[in-house]
């Protein structure tokens, strides 16, 4: 009896210690899915994490606003409800940090290496660190390539977008002057509620990577597909800078090394997966696809590179001088 009474206390001391070193939590939202290049870097940063800590660390991924959706999950971000996130970087500019919105600007990037310039360098990390007043860590640039339109009419000049309901992204100023300045009106979407609103009717068009137009089968609601190239979506991976800061060093040091690894994937994968989403929805056959010629595209630019200028004004002139040097 008193050996039975001995196991049990031993029993009970050893659950009690293993319930006292329960894992660490980080719920990582996002809203696109997890065949994504995003999706897919987010799931192997999970794992990662896990093994590089050996389990003291437990990374639950939301993925396809399951958790929350693009708005919401800033705000739970910030309150601490989910740890981390990866929204794309024109979301930052409306929360407060306005110089993401040059992530946006059309024609600024001539090809993803000179992109690459600017986010790898010394201007994506001091960018990075302006999210810090916010309570937000930023931790790295995930990338999903160059942006094209689609909508229910042909598209190959400015005018073809007069009227039309255009859906962005986030109330981002560069993407709200794009819309305008091609005559269209801005309705600012979440993006889970894109493929509805265009299959009732109420978004005639978008700009999307083929990945995210593919992997929401957007190409099912849209007739049409102009590849116009004309702007960039990358991402920032960010923490809540309190969960962040708290955490033991060496948790700290291998969940940075897991979001290095996931971090080389996402950039490996980005542009196969684009490619492949293009070839996805050709093959689907419900979409007509159409390349502008060089005079269309130099229209396009002309409409569109006046917003370098007005965006001047608010992210500053020696940045955007700065960009403009190192993309060059
Ligand atoms: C969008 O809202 O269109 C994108 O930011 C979604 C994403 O995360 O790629």
């Amino acid at each position: 009896m008193k050996n039975q009474l001995l196991v049990a206390a031993l029993a009970a001391t050893i659950s009690f210690g293993v319930r006292a070193e329960a894992p660490i939590v980080i719920k990582f939202s996002h809203v696109v899915t997890m065949d994504t290049p995003k999706g897919q870097a987010a799931e192997l940063f999970k794992t990662k994490a896990e093994k590089l800590t050996k389990g003291r660390v437990r990374v639950e991924v939301y993925a396809n606003s399951s958790l929350y959706k693009d708005k919401d999950e800033m705000e739970a971000l910030q309150n601490g409800t989910v740890q981390m996130l990866a929204p794309s970087l024109g979301k930052l500019g409306p929360f407060g940090v306005p110089e993401f919105e040059l992530f946006e600007l059309p024609y600024l990037f001539p090809t993803k290496d000179a992109l690459y310039k600017v986010t790898d360098g010394p201007i994506g990390k001091s960018l990075l660190a302006k999210l810090e007043p916010k309570g937000i860590v930023g931790l790295a640039y995930w990338d999903n390539g160059f942006k094209v339109m689609s909508a229910n009419k042909p598209i190959h000049a400015p005018a073809d977008f007069k009227g039309l309901k255009w859906r962005v992204q986030s109330a981002s100023k560069v993407l709200d002057s794009q819309t305008r300045l091609l005559g269209a009106t801005p309705l600012v979407t979440n993006f889970a509620d894109v493929y509805p609103g265009m299959k009732s009717g109420a978004i005639d068009g978008a700009d999307n990577p083929p990945s995210n137009m593919y992997s929401m089968k957007m190409y099912e609601v849209q007739k049409y597909l102009t590849v116009t190239n004309h702007a960039y979506m990358g991402y920032a991976v960010i923490a809540n800078k309190k969960f962040w800061d708290g955490l033991p060093p060496d948790i700290r040091a291998a969940l940075e090394s897991a979001l290095r690894d996931a971090t080389a994937y996402e950039k490996a994968i980005s542009q196969v997966d684009n490619d492949r989403s293009m070839d996805g929805m050709k093959q689907a056959g419900k979409t007509t696809f159409y390349t502008p010629t060089p005079a269309e595209d130099a229209a396009f630019r002309k409409t569109l590179l006046p917003i370098q200028q007005q965006t001047e004004a608010r992210i500053g002139k020696d940045l955007l001088m700065s960009i403009n040097k190192t993309v060059k």
